[in-house]
C-alpha cells in the first residue's frame, strides 16, 4: 500500500471537513504564543503540512513572513484563500529544498505524524539545516509507538498513522544537535481517553 497516496487523498477528499474542526482556543494551538513571542520581527517562518492554514499559518502570518506546504491540492487551495498573505507550496515535505539558514521558525502541527515514521529522522535533521541559529522549531509529534496504523473511516475518508514513542523522539531531536526548551503532552479530546500527542519547542544553537 502506498501510505502518502491514502493521506494525500484523505485529506484531498476531507479538506473542508477537518477545517471545521480547526479553532484558535485550544490546548495545542495555544502553545504556538510560545514560538511566536520567541521570533524576530519580519520572521521567516515555515508551516509544514499546512493543511487548509487555519489557525496556524493564518495567525503566524498576522506577524511573519509565512511559507506554508502541503502536499494536498485540496487543503492548499483552501489555504491560499483563507490566508492571501502567505506564500503556499504544494510539495511533500520530505523533499523540501530550501538552503541552509532559510527559516527564522519552522512548525508543524499534526502532519508528522501521517508520515511513515522511517523517514522522520531525516525530516528532523533537514528542520535543522533549514533553521538559522537561534531559530525555534514546534513540532507535534507522536507520543506512543505506533506502526502503520490505517483507520478506515477517519473523518469519513481512510487514513494512515505512523511514529515513534516521546523517549525516541526527544533522542532523534538531540541526535539532530537540537536544544529541547520544553516537551509537553497534549490529550486529544477527538480521540480515545488517552489518546494525544507529544508537542516539542527546540532550539538550534
Ligand atoms: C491533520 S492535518 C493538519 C493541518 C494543519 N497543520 C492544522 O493544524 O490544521 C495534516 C496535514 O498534513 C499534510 N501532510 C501529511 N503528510 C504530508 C507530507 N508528507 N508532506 C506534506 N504535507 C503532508 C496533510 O495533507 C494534511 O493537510
Amino acid at each position: 500500500m502506498n501510505y502518502k497516496e491514502t493521506v494525500k487523498a484523505g485529506y484531498n477528499a476531507i479538506a473542508n471537513r477537518y477545517l471545521a474542526e480547526r479553532t484558535r482556543d485550544s490546548q495545542d494551538v495555544l502553545l504556538l504564543n510560545d514560538l511566536i513571542e520567541r521570533l524576530p520581527v519580519n520572521a521567516s517562518v515555515l508551516d509544514a503540512g499546512c493543511g487548509a492554514g487555519v489557525p496556524i499559518s493564518q495567525m503566524l502570518s498576522e506577524r511573519f513572513k509565512v511559507t506554508g506546504v502541503d502536499f494536498s491540492e485540496a487543503q492548499i487551495e483552501l489555504a491560499k484563500k483563507n490566508v492571501p498573505n502567505a506564500n503556499f507550496i504544494c510539495q511533500d515535505m520530505t523533499k523540501l529544498d530550501f538552503p541552509e539558514n532559510s527559516f527564522d521558525g519552522i512548525c508543524s502541527y499534526y502532519a508528522i505524524i501521517h508520515i511513515p515514521r522511517e523517514e522522520h529522522q531525516s525530516l528532523l535533521a533537514n528542520f535543522y539545516k533549514m533553521l538559522k541559529p537561534n531559530g525555534c522549531v514546534l513540532l507535534c509529534l507522536g507520543a506512543e509507538n505506533l506502526i502503520d496504523d490505517i483507520d478506515e473511516n477517519y473523518l469519513g475518508t481512510r487514513m494512515y498513522w505512523s511514529h515513534y514513542d516521546t523517549d525516541t523522539y526527544l533522542k532523534m531531536l538531540k541526535d539532530c544537535n537540537f536544544s529541547l526548551i520544553w516537551s509537553k503532552y497534549v490529550g486529544d479530546a477527538s480521540f480515545d481517553e488517552g489518546a494525544g500527542h507529544l508537542f516539542v519547542l527546540v532550539q538550534k544553537l
